[in-house]
């Protein structure tokens, strides 16, 4: 099987995010990877990750039949994929299916089956019907290729065939009587996604006063903001920490949840999207109190462009040495990773989505014991926070951290 050098340059590259002994943890990337590339994932791909990994080739295909996104047969040069979901179908998209089929000269796919890519007659297109975007407020949404198109019009398809951009929805600018904390700058005319902005804002500001502070401060000063999980649980997040050792001497992992799969909650993707340095610093910070000096972000894998802003993001704060060796002087060494999902609603929930990050299908780990912050990843002590719950520690400073407790996005579909 002829591997590309720059294909496999890259595929190294990602195995290199891993623990040496764990590399079946890049197994995902590398499909991910392969599929960019060759468009499918075929028998022999399967077998030559497996080799490359040092796994066997089952180990592979049982991710391949379990992850909806990777295709066993290619699709077409450009897939389409429509959002069925409550939000999206009682808005139009099993109309704008219908006539999108119609249009392309594709046969209906029948619903409800796993995946079912239906190719029209010359190749030129596929679709797909694939589970909730997090975009449930400006439905119906689809998928042309990587880009996002929101509240199409199922009469008018063809404006979207024809159009090769995003035509991505920004926030709203606040009501007169909001008063935004972790959406500060969402929606915001003069905001941009890059350091520069964010610096000017007084962007990791926050991060160098909490070098300054001891981790078991941070801890308390976090634990009595009232601060509670914004995963769903609402568990308290100060609480969640202490969990973890000030003295642990395993590795310990941080793991921030960016898999929002939850039909109608479309709130950490517009952070993504709009904020990514306000995540990253909230990472930074949450790293340095548990003393976790690897952050893996794990974000589905339906937002390929969440997946590149944050990469750019967190190529910006390793140049302001935010991240990487000694950060600031201060001693301190953290990395932050991407790891993207790859269409499975099951893989937010915690140990699922460690399993699937350790390369497995996500199934979920029995609790007692794999309490992630007991036994999460690679068995080590690991903390799991959601997308906002880590922006919201990026602004704990004393006049916010008050309003923490009561503060919270609420996605209206
Ligand atoms: C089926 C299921 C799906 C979940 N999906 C998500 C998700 O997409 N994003 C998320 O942050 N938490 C999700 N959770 C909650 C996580 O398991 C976990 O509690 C959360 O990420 C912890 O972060 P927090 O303490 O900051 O809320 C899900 C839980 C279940 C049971
Ligand atoms: S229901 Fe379609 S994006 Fe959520």
């Amino acid at each position: 099987m002829a591997v590309p050098a720059e294909l496999e340059r890259k595929m190294d590259q990602a195995i290199a995010r891993y623990p040496s002994d764990h590399r079946r943890s890049a197994a995902m990337p590398l499909l991910h990877l392969w599929q960019e590339h060759f468009g499918f994932i075929s028998d022999d791909a399967v077998v030559w990750i497996a080799e490359k990994l040092g796994l066997q080739p089952i180990n592979i295909l049982e991710l391949v039949s379990f992850y909806p996104m990777f295709r066993h047969k290619p699709a077409a040069t450009t897939h389409i994929r429509v959002c069925r979901t409550l939000s999206c179908a009682m808005a139009g998209s099993f109309e704008l299916m219908e006539n999108l089929c119609s249009k392309l000269g594709i046969q209906r796919p029948p619903c409800g089956e796993h995946n079912p890519i239906t190719v029209s007659a010359d190749g030129n297109y596929s679709v797909e019907f694939v589970e909730c975007l997090a975009s449930c407020g400006t439905a119906p949404v689809c998928m042309i290729g990587e880009q996002l198109y929101e509240q199409v019009n199922p009469n008018s398809i063809g404006d979207v065939l024809g159009n090769q951009t995003s035509n991505i929805k920004h926030q709203a600018s606040p009501h007169p009587l909001e008063h935004r904390l972790i959406y500060k700058n969402i929606g915001r005319a003069d905001w941009t996604t890059d350091i520069d902005c964010y610096l000017r804002d007084g962007g990791y500001e926050q991060l160098k006063q909490a070098l300054t502070m001891s981790r078991s401060d941070i801890v308390n000063k976090v634990k009595n903001s009232g601060l509670r999980g914004r995963g769903g649980a609402g568990f308290s997040c100060g609480l969640k920490w202490s969990f973890i050792k000030l003295d642990e001497k395993r590795s310990v992992y941080l793991i921030c949840n960016a898999d929002e799969s939850e039909p109608g909650t479309f709130k950490d993707r517009y952070i993504i999207h709009e904020d990514p340095h306000q995540l990253l610093e909230g990472i930074l910070i949450s790293c340095y109190a548990l003393n976790a000096r690897t952050a893996y972000i794990y974000i589905r894998g339906e937002f390929p462009e969440g997946a590149k802003i944050l990469e750019r993001a967190i190529e910006e704060a390793r140049q302001h040495n935010f991240l990487g060796k000694n950060i600031l002087g201060s001693g301190f060494d953290v990395d932050v990773y991407i790891h993207r999902g790859a269409g499975a609603y099951i893989c937010g929930e915690e140990t699922g989505l460690i399993e699937s990050l350790e390369g497995r299908r996500g199934y979920p780990r029995i609790k007692p014991p794999y309490f992630p912050a007991v036994l999460g990843l690679y068995m080590c002590p690991t903390i799991v926070n959601n997308v906002e719950t880590l922006c919201a520690v990026a602004t704990f400073s004393d006049q916010v951290t008050s309003r923490l407790k009561l503060a919270r996005s609420q996605s209206v579909s």
